[in-house]
């Protein structure tokens, strides 16, 4: 049987598992956490990402290694890719790691983005409030996810209150965008052809993704622009797998935030939603098979459950409800698990929401 190497053994490297098996292609995951998401359906070798020994367990006999989430130490990557392939390139996952390398690669690919400034002391940090203008979006350039490691700076206050944090150095000032929404492309490139899913609608709650709407009803020519900033950077990575772009709809068009190299919480829907997964094609893509199609079957949402849950019959019994739980224990700000309804209802879909919601919020 094929074997593929997973750096990751969270609820998307679980995904990926599951969606390998029925092509009679097993899984093996790194993980440092005792208990991930991932045990259970598939083999998980507990070890740090930056522990030889665990990696070499991790490869033995592996035709391709993958990763999951992008903070995996780029040594780590480099280890690994000395023993057997890995994909996507460690090109594409170390640009992903750090947001200022992030920016520069949009930039040089002419892939529109807001203004930003590196900040490394407290003069930067004045600096780009007076280049960029107020407020700004400070942000730690490596290691933030779901809205961690960051901080709106709205005032001249604010700016110097940040003074202290910005001498540590290794940040961003970003401009803040005045969005009308968010969307996502998820890209797949295989040997030789590329797909896209359809883009997808995004919400947002204090930084982590809540509500994802598919297919994003939105002008044509802002979906073949998001195509086109897609390919160019799986050009410019020589890229194989899914590549997720986060991006921001304005009065005058998208601009990219940040992408991710890898499956992505926004294509969770394509699960039940599209002719062939995201974890299907990224393991069809990483192993050198042909790539399925990606278009939907149907609209779709996708709630995502943080925090805490709520009552799994509540949820399985709105039409249309495709019920994931990664098994992962309660805490603020967690992502546990995730609904998608499909074919999408809209009072199923308020419904999944409020039901979030108000597990979310309970004390
Ligand atoms: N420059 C910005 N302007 C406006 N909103 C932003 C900006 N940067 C981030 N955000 C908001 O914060 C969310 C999380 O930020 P993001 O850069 O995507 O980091 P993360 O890696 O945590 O997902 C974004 O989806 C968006 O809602
Ligand atoms: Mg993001």
């Amino acid at each position: 049987v094929t074997l593929v190497g997973i750096i990751g053994a969270g609820q998307l490297g679980r995904m990926l598992a599951l969606a390998a098996a029925p092509m009679g292609i097993r899984c093996r995951l790194l993980d440092p956490a005792p208990q991930p998401p991932a045990v259970g359906v598939a083999e998980v070798v507990t070890a740090a990402f930056d522990d030889t020994d665990g990696l070499q367990r991790l490869a033995a006999g592996a035709k391709v290694v993958t990763f999951e989430l992008e903070h995996v130490p780029i040594e780590a990557a480099r280890y690994v890719s000395g023993r057997v392939r890995v994909a996507p390139s460690l090109e594409a996952l170390s640009a992903a790691q750090d947001r200022l390398l992030e920016k520069e690669a949009f930039t040089r690919l002419g892939i529109p983005c807001a203004a930003y400034a590196a900040v490394d002391d407290a003069a930067a940090l004045r600096g780009a409030a007076v280049k960029l203008g107020l407020p700004i979006r400070l942000k730690t350039r490596f290691a933030g996810y779901d809205g961690r490691g960051q901080r709106e700076l709205r005032t001249p206050a604010q700016v110097e209150d940040a003074a202290s944090i910005a001498d540590a150095g290794g940040l961003i000032a970003e401009r803040v965008v005045g969005f009308t929404r968010e969307v996502s492309m998820i890209a797949v490139r295989g040997g030789d052809e590329t797909m896209f899913y359809p883009l997808v609608d995004n919400t947002h709650r204090d930084g982590i993704l809540r509500v994802s709407r598919a297919p994003a009803e939105i002008d044509p020519a802002l979906v073949d622009a998001a195509r086109d900033y897609a390919t160019r950077l799986l050009d410019a990575f020589a890229y194989r797998g899914v590549l997720a772009l986060e991006l921001f709809e304005t009065t005058s068009g998208l601009l990219a935030n940040e992408f991710a190299p890898r499956v992505h919480n926004s294509g969770h829907w394509t699960i039940e939603g599209a002719v062939t997964s995201q974890f299907a094609n990224h393991i069809r893509a990483v192993c050198g098979l042909p790539l399925g199609r990606t278009d939907p079957y149907a609209a779709c949402a996708m709630v995502n459950l943080i925090g805490r849950e709520p009552d799994p019959q509540s949820l399985l019994r709105l039409p249309g409800a495709h019920l994931h739980r990664y098994g992962k224990a309660p805490r603020p700000a967690r992502k546990l698990g995730h609904v998608t309804l499909c074919p999408l209802d809209p009072h199923a879909l308020r419904q999944a929401v409020s039901m979030a919601d108000a597990a979310a919020d309970d004390p």
